[in-house]
């Protein structure tokens, strides 16, 4: 089942989990089911990604005992003022009675009755942000949830120090892990030494640097990849793993699946510090990029996106 580390909170979470963001219901089902037979434990899903119920499928269809898989979930941004609601629907759509993991999606309330679910909208086109709730009130409920037997472990993602720093002085329970897109292009090595001062786990979405990524064909990486007979995808998952980051690769491709999974773990073994410090100083060099951005304010005090809140 590959390798896992400790959260917080005490329970063991796999270091390498399926991503499931852009999967269709129907590519995921099949998906999720060639991902358990290749040996994954831990599947990351979320209430916004709309296709619990076929990851549920997959689960089901591999016939590997809930009780050894580490799900996680995430509550949606038009939910910040009910909590269980969201998550009521996820457990029933992936049909299960508990999660492993749940987190804060995005550090950013929207409007519960907002005109899109999702993503609403103000007339004038400003995207409809909820600014009378606080943070540290929706982290209130997680905990909540948590004492309840709901959740195993709680945690956020794409939160910056400013955001954290919004929850921890009020929190019972810190954030066991902080989910992020991290990889060699956008390392946040600021942000990540923060997370280690706290004890909180990072966790990589788009290690690949996301569809149709263009560090699958950086010269740099594929040099260090041709140096060990790995691929390039393997590469920047390696180094990921090196740095003892949890990493959430999403396919949908049986065999890229099976690749990523051993290839992860033989990268682990054949990078050299050497590598590893090569590959953390490209972003540096000049090749910073981010390749997710969301259409609301979020980013405030990320190094790379340090613009204010409105
Ligand atoms: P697909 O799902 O069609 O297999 P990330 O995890 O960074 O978000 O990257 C996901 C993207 O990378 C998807 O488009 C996925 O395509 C593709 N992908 C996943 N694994 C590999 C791999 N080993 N080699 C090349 N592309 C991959």
């Amino acid at each position: 089942s590959g390798p896992s580390i400790k959260l917080s909170s005490g329970y063991d979470i796999p270091l390498i989990g399926l991503g499931t963001w852009q999967s269709k219901p129907e590519e995921v089902v099949n998906a999720v089911h060639s991902a358990l037979e290749a040996g994954y434990r831990h599947i990351d899903c979320a209430w916004g990604y709309g296709n619990e119920k076929d990851v549920g499928e997959g689960i089901r269809k591999s016939g590997v005992p809930r009780s050894e898989i580490f799900i996680t979930s995430k509550l949606w941004s038009t939910y910040h003022r009910r909590v269980e609601e969201c998550l009521d629907q996820s457990l029933t759509n992936l049909g299960v009675d508990y999660l492993d993991l749940y987190l804060i999606h995005w550090p950013v309330p929207l409007n519960q009755n907002g005109n899109h679910p999702m993503i609403p909208t103000l007339p004038d086109g400003t995207r409809d942000v909820d600014k009378e709730w606080k943070l540290s009130d929706t982290w209130k409920q997680l905990e909540a949830l948590v004492a309840k037997g709901k959740i195993r472990s709680i945690g956020v993602s794409n939160f910056s120090e400013y955001n954290l720093e919004k929850i921890l002085p009020t929190a019972t329970i810190v954030p066991a892990v902080n989910q992020l897109e991290l990889h060699v292009f956008n390392p946040q090595h600021k942000l990540l030494a923060y997370l280690k001062s706290k004890n909180i786990i990072p966790q990589a979405y788009s290690p690949l640097g996301s569809t149709g990524s263009p560090l699958l064909k950086d010269e740099d990486i594929v040099s260090i990849s041709e140096k060990h007979s790995l691929s390039a995808a393997d590469v920047l998952l390696g180094y990921l793993l090196a740095k003892q980051i949890v990493i959430l690769p999403k396919s949908v491709t049986p065999a890229r699946i099976v690749a990523n999974f051993k290839g992860a773990q033989e990268a682990l073994s054949k990078l050299t510090p050497e590598d590893v410090a090569k590959l953390d100083g490209l972003a540096a060099a000049g090749k910073q990029k981010r390749f997710i951005t969301p259409p609301w304010p979020v980013y405030l005090g990320f190094e790379d996106w340090p613009q204010p809140y409105p």
